[in-house]
């Protein structure tokens, strides 16, 4: 319905994602710059906010970036790019201080120092934390500090597309989801902070709005998504419900326990045991439910009795509060059923370290971007960490980049945003077609059981048929509710249309890589492959065929080596 007028907003840069990542730009640039924040909902209900254990950086005394570095790369299995892991390790301890000093309340030592735990694959005890809240803690403060700044909120509304014009992004169109009016959006720079895309499996333990909306239309928009077939599989998720068993417990001194009562991880990782990186102890666990020695065949336990009731009454209250509503477990009396499930997308939108991508005026930071600090398996407290070192230097060069850049034509994003309005009508006003929730849950059981922990061709090709054939049906997908207010059917679709396309990345790049590394695990390629597999995979829509290539990692400072805990 062109005759009636889309609204145009324009400011220098539009984030898209709310959470540490884009708070963290936007906070950068708002003094000079006008930067609005476009977010599907309120900021404080961003994923960052679920973040329980903490957040890395060398503070203490024997520590040091480089070991920082090292622990990074070598946990990464050496297909992370060696001179953005220096970035992060060195600018860490910065990024700590800077949030201590907003407010965030940090747990503490008895001498009044920030407080440290161990964390899988660290050999120094580096995961700064605020008892098992850290993410909300750092949530609340940044976004405090993104509001004295006068950034621009549009809390609630949906992105719809990215527009290019020529080799350049021009803005976006988004909707309002209170009145399901689109608006288009001109920008000189976008920037990308939309987190990872776990809910493309079923199992995961991330929030029901992580479903990689920004990856989905920068991809479609020609920018290329990388390292997809690099998953994290969190070793601990509590049975039944998939939330978060922190890490953090782990690194209290909690213990892992098969159905014989034993603590297997000496098995698996004689020198770290349960503080292995989470790839190994994800393995572990699997392979003893797998073989037999699992809990009713279906998960092990993470027992915490013995840290003692004040222990976890002050380092672990989440977990525990967590435990007895969801699980009906008191860790302090018992043990807490666990099982590996999804947790982080290592890959994203390919962009340097600078969160530049291939088209002009257009950034990635945060889980969204594949930059790449993680390589195929990302460490415990290194997310957070990303968030904020990478926000801080994503914004400086966007700073750099706005005197120069192009005004964008208005034009261009109205255009968009009226065929945007035309297939959001098609959408709502059909009667009939594919049910999106019988759509999503195929996909989500899909990729749970076929591109899992344990991968094989096989089973990959067998993904791959079924993700297409489900991508064929959603062309006939309708929403069931022609109320264009708060139309939260029409938020499923458009989600469930972005995760199909990046569910096909992640079985392709699976299948691609013929080798095991990291969280990437082939049973019928067991062995890492440097010769021909120490390369990023890159994936980039051509039309209706999606190219795949590999490009080279920048090593440097660490040889390639053997891992072994
Ligand atoms: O286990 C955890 O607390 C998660 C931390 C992380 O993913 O960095």
């Amino acid at each position: 319905m062109r005759w009636l007028k889309i609204t145009l907003h324009e400011h220098d840069v539009l984030v898209v994602g709310s959470g540490l990542a884009g708070l963290r730009v936007a906070i950068q640039l708002a003094k000079d710059f006008d930067v609005a924040i476009l977010t599907k909902v309120h900021p404080l209900r961003s994923h960052s906010v679920a973040a329980q254990g903490g957040i890395n950086a060398s503070l203490g005394t024997g520590d040091s970036w480089e070991q920082h570095a090292f622990d990074t790369v070598k946990g990464s299995d050496y297909l992370a790019d060696q001179d953005v892991v220096e970035i992060l390790a060195k600018e860490a301890p910065r990024a700590i201080i800077e949030n201590e000093r907003w407010g965030t309340a940090f747990s503490r030592t008895e001498d009044g120092k920030i407080a440290q735990r161990p964390f899988g694959g660290a050999m120094f005890p580096r995961t700064c934390y605020a008892a098992d809240r850290t993410g909300h803690n750092l949530l609340h403060t940044t976004f405090e500090q993104a509001l004295r700044v006068g950034v621009k909120f549009y809390n609630e509304w949906f992105v719809t597309s990215l527009v290019r014009d020529g080799d350049h992004v021009c803005g976006l169109t988004a909707f309002d989801i209170s009145t399901g009016d689109v608006h288009s959006f001109a920008g000189k720079a976008v920037v990308i902070a939309t987190g990872g895309f776990g809910r493309v499996y079923s199992h995961s333990t991330n929030a029901v709005i992580n479903t990689g909306d920004g990856c989905a239309l920068a991809f479609r928009i020609g920018a290329p998504l990388k390292d997809m077939e690099f998953i994290q599989f969190h070793p601990t998720t509590l049975f039944g419900s998939s939330i978060l068993m922190s890490e953090g417990a782990r690194g209290e001194g909690g213990y892992l326990v098969n159905a014989l009562g034993e603590r297997f991880m000496d098995k698996y990782a004689p020198e770290k045991m349960e503080l292995a990186p989470r790839d190994i102890v994800a393995r572990a666990i699997k392979t003893e439910i797998n073989e037999g020695r699992g809990i009713d065949d279906q998960y092990i336990h993470l027992d915490l009795r013995h840290l003692g009731k004040d222990k976890i009454l002050e380092r672990l209250p989440g977990i525990r509060e967590i435990s007895i509503y969801f699980a009906g477990v008191d860790p302090i009396d018992e043990p807490i059923p666990i099982r590996p499930g999804q947790h982080y997308s290592m890959g994203g939108i390919h962009c340097d370290k600078n969160g530049m991508t291939p088209i002009e005026g257009l950034y990635a930071v945060g889980e969204a971007a594949c930059m790449s600090v993680h390589g195929a398996n990302r460490l415990g407290g290194n997310s957070l960490l990303e968030t904020l070192v990478f926000g801080r230097i994503v914004g400086q060069r966007i700073a750099e980049y706005l005197p120069n850049a192009q005004r964008p034509s208005s034009t261009c994003v109205e255009d968009e945003a009226f065929k945007i309005r035309h297939k959001l009508q098609e959408w709502l006003l059909k009667d009939k077609g594919e049910n999106p929730s019988e759509i999503r849950e195929v996909m989500g059981e899909t990729m749970d059981r076929l591109v899992g922990v344990f991968r094989k061709e096989s089973d990959l090709k067998a993904a791959l048929t079924m993700i297409r054939e489900l991508k064929e049906r959603f062309k006939n997908v309708f929403a069931g509710h022609s109320d264009k207010r708060f139309n939260y059917s029409l938020i499923r679709i458009l989600e469930l249309e972005n995760m199909l396309d990046l569910a096909e990345s992640i079985a392709m790049g699976a299948l691609m890589r013929r080798e095991s590394r990291g969280a990437h695990w082939r049973l019928d390629y067991p062995e890492r492959d440097d010769e021909n597999f120490l390369k990023h995979s890159l994936f980039t829509k051509v039309e209706d065929y999606v190219k795949t290539e590999i490009i080279p990692v920048n090593l440097g400072m660490f040889d390639v080596k053997e891992r072994t805990y």
